[in-house]
């Protein structure tokens, strides 16, 4: 994680830096940092926390200077304070860095006993001294860079600024992404194009093992041996997601309520409205061939595939196997050339996931990729991609994300179980009506739930655990639910199959443990009124979300019951998403917690 932006120019860069790395703070906000280099002189200004208080600190000292690299941070190695914060100096060297130096400590141990004396916690600062003690061997700024990068292991984007070169930046690609931006006699570059977007729309993506020198005048590009390679510039669509809050609060705020229209737009792209038929382009995996689907993906992407493997399953009779991300890559399963592989970010930048992808790869297998950000190394590097048009998603919290990876999933099991012959045509065509309704239902499901959310919202916020409890695809829901809720409110949550409760989560069960139970009047219906039952008989007291025919059929006292409309089984995931999203965000207003950026966590998250 982390965000990175320099910039060599020929107007002040100060101000445009730390605009750019506004754009970047989904990435971390634990500090900040800009450095420039103007008369000779070499300065940084830093600030812990948020970009704003580094803009305080700028306001009141600026800094001139048409060269500059700055940083917004996620915390790996040292607490996140200003001495920790990016960029680091050691002697002329300026560095900024996103990732992590695995090799570090021995780095470090070796310069210490070269007499470097380190002042931060940070990987950074050794490769710091490292470059600085190439340059005081001899070498010049280029071959310092290229030695450095030999010696260093770990996945890292790095950017060095040398004191007696005023006109150059250095850059490195190693892992974390890295965009070039080409500008009128200015250059540009950052963790990704959407930073550089007010700035230039002309952008090179380095690879992994390239070495870019950029000046006023262009960019090299070279492997970490010095040989010359040659990366295509594109025409970015970075500057068309700009994005604000419009009238909402917060992002998150925004981001669920727009989710009916953009659900509308990502289903145009995988459903012909007219002939009732889904239209998912992707030659590269053939369904009706593949012996099984391999999985992969972390956080609630993952959880979007765990409903997309009850769908492959139920509806292709194919079967899926899938692990979160960090797991998946270590496990050494067995993977046959018969297998596709399907991955699931909304970043496509996820270090765990990019790298089960490579491993995969790796064993022969077809790659699909559900994405959000097209231009990202996951859709890249994938053989068929699946773009979920969700739009850039600011909020950390994922939320129209995961519909629409849901909704994209959707629409992939249909055509595998048309392609497979476990669908007919009748049956399709009923599935994408219920699809094509969906944006509708969502919308008035919005609205219906939102007074009566918002209240239990309060109520929720004085509990200190929560329990939620799904079967079926309404399990992962229940899994997306504590998940959301934990993230955003900081109260403690977790989510279970509703039929595990009497394996040992029952014990938990009392008046302080609010259990909110997902169940739609659906073929487990009966099963998990059972289960509340079993919580209602220990005096758990229990929110209840259900539809029509679910809240007629149930006798039990609840603190709440949230009713939805009755929908097919194939759109209930994404209908039941939205008051679930609107609990965590509520809660979380209430709790007065920083909702677009809740502490501790960052939006792409780039290391292990
Ligand atoms: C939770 C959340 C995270 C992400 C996870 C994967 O609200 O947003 O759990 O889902 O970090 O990120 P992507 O989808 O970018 O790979």
């Amino acid at each position: 994680m982390c965000g990175i932006v320099g910039i060599v120019g020929k107007a002040p860069v100060a101000e445009r830096l730390v605009d750019a790395l506004r754009r970047l703070e989904y990435r971390g906000y634990d500090s900040a940092g800009v450095a420039t280099i103007h008369d000779g002189l070499m300065e940084r200004r830093r600030a812990e926390g948020k970009l704003f208080n580094l803009e305080r600190v700028l306001a009141a000292e600026p800094l001139p200077g048409t060269i500059g690299i700055a940083h917004t941070r996620w915390a790996t190695h040292g607490v996140p304070n200003e001495t920790n914060a990016h960029p680091h100096f050691v002697d002329g060297v300026a560095i900024v860095h996103n990732g992590i130096i695995e090799n570090f400590s021995e780095l470090r141990d070796e310069m210490s006993a070269e007499g470097a004396i380190f002042v931060s916690q940070t990987d950074t600062e050794v490769v710091a001294h490292l470059l600085a003690k190439y340059l005081r061997d001899g070498m010049d700024n280029h071959q310092a860079m290229l030695a450095t990068l030999n010696r260093v292991t770990g996945a890292y984007a790095l950017v060095v600024m040398f004191k007696d070169d005023p006109d150059t930046l250095m850059c490195a690609r190693s892992g974390p992404p890295l965009a070039i931006g080409h500008g009128q006699g200015e250059m540009f570059l950052g963790s990704d194009a959407i930073a550089l977007a007010p700035f230039t729309n002309r952008i090179t993506y380095l690879v992994d093992g390239d070495c870019a020198v950029m000046t006023s005048r262009g960019v090299e590009i070279t492997d970490f041996s010095g040989k010359p390679v040659s990366r295509q510039m594109q025409i970015s669509q970075a500057a068309a997601l700009m994005v604000d809050k419009g009238n909402h609060r917060h992002f998150m705020e925004k981001e669920i309520y727009e989710q009916p229209e953009i659900i509308s737009h990502a289903l145009s792209h995988y459903v012909d409205f007219s002939t009732g038929t889904v239209k998912v382009q992707g030659e590269a995996i053939d369904f009706s061939k593949v012996t099984s689907l391999a999985i992969s993906a972390c956080g609630t992407a993952y959880l979007s595939g765990l409903v997309g493997k009850y769908w492959f399953e139920r509806y292709a009779r194919l079967p899926v196997e899938i692990d979160v991300a960090s797991e998946f890559r270590y496990r050494e399963m067995p993977l046959s050339k018969t297998q596709a592989a399907l991955f699931i970010s909304q970043s496509g930048e996820t270090a765990d996931t990019l790298a089960s992808l490579r491993y995969c790869k790796q064993e022969g297998l077809p790659i699909g990729a559900v994405v959000n950000v097209r231009e990202s190394t996951i859709a890249r590097e994938a053989d068929a991609v699946f773009p979920i048009l969700a739009g850039p998603e600011i909020g950390v919290a994922s939320t129209k994300a995961f519909t629409c990876q849901l909704a994209v999933l959707a629409a992939l099991a249909i055509q595998a179980g048309r392609a497979r012959g476990t669908l007919s045509a009748e049956q399709e065509k009923e599935m994408v009506c219920h699809l094509i309704e969906m944006p509708r239902i969502m919308s008035s499901v919005l609205n219906l739930v939102q007074p009566q959310v918002e209240s239990l919202s309060r109520e929720l916020s004085r509990f200190k655990d929560v329990l939620y409890l799904g079967r079926g695809t309404s399990y992962p829901l229940a899994l997306e639910g504590a998940l959301k809720l934990k993230e955003i409110s900081y109260i403690h949550a977790e989510g279970y199959a509703a039929g595990e409760l009497k394996h040992g989560p029952i014990a938990l069960i009392d008046e302080n443990m609010p259990v909110i139970v997902i169940a739609p009047h659906d073929r487990f219906f009966e099963k998990t009124v059972s289960n509340m039952q079993e919580v209602a008989a220990r005096g758990g007291r229990i929110i209840f979300i259900t539809d029509e025919k679910g809240a007629a059929a149930s006798r039990l006292e609840t603190m709440a019951t949230i009713v939805l409309p009755n929908v097919d089984e194939v759109i209930s995931p994404m209908i039941y998403a939205l008051p679930i999203q609107l609990l965590a965000y509520h809660t979380a207003v209430f709790m007065g917690t920083d909702v677009d950026q809740p502490r501790n966590l960052a939006k792409s998250v780039t290391v292990e």
